[in-house]
This record gives C-alpha cells, structure tokens and sequence, in this order.
C-alpha cells in the first residue's frame, strides 16, 4: 500500500459507516494486541507520532511510497484518523513495537477493497535501523493472520514499486505471489512509477502450514 488512504484533506470529511450487514466485531472498538516472536503489534496512539514522525520521514523510508506526514502534528492527525478507520470498520492500523519496549518503530496498514473485507490490501512501513533485523517477518505474519482470522480477509493484495527492492523481497519472503506489473500506476515526485501486484489467499497461506502460527492475540 504505497499510496496510503490518509491524507490530510480527509480530516474535513464524514467518516462513513460500515455498511449496514457487517457485525461490529471487538477489532472496531479497539485493535488486539499481537504479540509475536520478536514484535508487539498493538493500536497506534496519539503519542506515538513523535517516534513514528522521526523514523518514517526519513529519504529511504519515503523513497517508494506516498508521503507520510511531515510533522509530529501531522502524524497526530493521522493517527486521530486510523482510529475513527477503525470504529467505521474499514482500515485498521497497528503499530509496530519491538519486544520489551513499547516505542513505535513503524506502521502495518490494511484497508477493504470491498465492503466486508472480503479482499484487503496491506501496506508497510519501519524505521530503517530496524530493517533485515526480523522484526518485518514477525510483525508480517501477525498482520496476515489477523486479516485472515478476524477481519474475514480471503485475498490480501499489496502494491510495491517495482524498483522497491526491499519491499518486493519483504513480501516474497512473506509468501506473497505477484501477479503482474502495473504499468505507470504510482505517481512519485512527480513521475509515474509501475507497481508489482501481489497477493496471499487465505488458501494457499493455510495449505503452506500456516505458516509459524505464532499469533498470540490479546483482546484488551
Ligand atoms: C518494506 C520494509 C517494511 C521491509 O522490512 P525489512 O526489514 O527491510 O525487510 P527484510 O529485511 O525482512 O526483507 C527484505 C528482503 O528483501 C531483500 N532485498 C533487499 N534489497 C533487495 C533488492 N534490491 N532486491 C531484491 N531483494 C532485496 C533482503 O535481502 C531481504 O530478504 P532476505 O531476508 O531473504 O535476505 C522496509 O524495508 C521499509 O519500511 N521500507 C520503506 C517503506 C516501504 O517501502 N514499504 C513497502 C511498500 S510496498
């Protein structure tokens, strides 16, 4: 998810409701904290934007993906703004703490494609001293699983540049398949970039044996 569905513009606008046939579940009222082997995934909250505003606007963060905000006032903002996602049931946001500190080092992201979270679409976003350290595999496969087990996900789809070369080896790793290249699909500083499509289906994720299900999920 390279074009991520916040933007600031999106503050002066209603947030809709889940359509009317969709059970509110407890995920709306507040995110479960999931706890991996290395990582805590857990809800964002408004004082993780100093920590999220130094790590995420970095040039090698950004490089491949929609800006982030620019501010700490700004990451507020946003987060102000998953949370509202959220209770409308449509886009949950964790945020990615390592175990034994509960500092947010980045963000995993995952919006409905279509009303019901039949199909979704992930997106991704660490702090750059905590890359290759694990800690993307980990969080990766917490956020997978609850897709598929909680947010009733059958297809999870993620867009990647395809000059992103650490994100498109992130999500083989991960087991995603991609599926094609769209062309001239992202527009970044001013030039349209092609995207690789990807997707896991909860099938495949399940025949692969699960694959590690380290999930422990505490509802708080
Ligand atoms: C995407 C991101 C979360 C992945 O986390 P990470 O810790 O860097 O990922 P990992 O190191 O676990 O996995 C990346 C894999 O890509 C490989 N890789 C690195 N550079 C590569 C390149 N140029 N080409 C192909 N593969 C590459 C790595 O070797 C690694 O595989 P390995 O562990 O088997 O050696 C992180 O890089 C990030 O936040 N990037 C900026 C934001 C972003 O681009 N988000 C993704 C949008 S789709």
């Amino acid at each position: 998810m390279e074009k991520m569905p916040y933007s600031p513009e999106l503050d002066l606008m209603p947030v809709q409701p889940a359509a009317k046939d969709i059970t509110t579940t407890d995920w709306q009222q507040r995110l479960p904290v999931l706890v991996g082997t290395s990582v805590v995934l857990r809800e964002l909250r408004v004082s993780d934007a100093y920590s999220l505003c130094a790590l995420l606007t970095t040039e090698e963060v950004t490089r491949f993906i929609s800006p982030p905000p620019t501010t700490v006032e700004g990451f507020e903002r946003f987060i102000a703004w998953t949370h509202r996602m959220r209770a409308a049931g449509t886009y949950a946001c964790f945020a990615v703490t390592a175990a034994g500190c509960d500092t947010a080092i980045g963000i995993f992201q995952v919006r409905e494609l279509e009303p019901g979270f039949g199909s979704a679409e992930w997106g991704f976003a660490i702090g750059s001293p905590f890359w290759g350290t694990g800690v993307f595999e980990d969080g990766a496969r917490l956020v997978v699983e609850f897709a598929f087990d909680v947010l009733g996900v059958h297809r999870l789809e993620a867009r990647c540049a395809v000059r992103n070369g650490r994100g498109n080896g992130a999500l083989r790793k991960i087991g995603a398949v991609q599926e094609g290249v769209l062309r001239k699909s992202f527009l970044k500083d001013g030039q349209y970039l092609d995207q690789s499509l990807y997707a896991i289906v909860e099938d495949d994720w399940r025949a692969s044996c699960a694959p590690a299900r380290v999930a422990s999920m505490i509802v708080h």
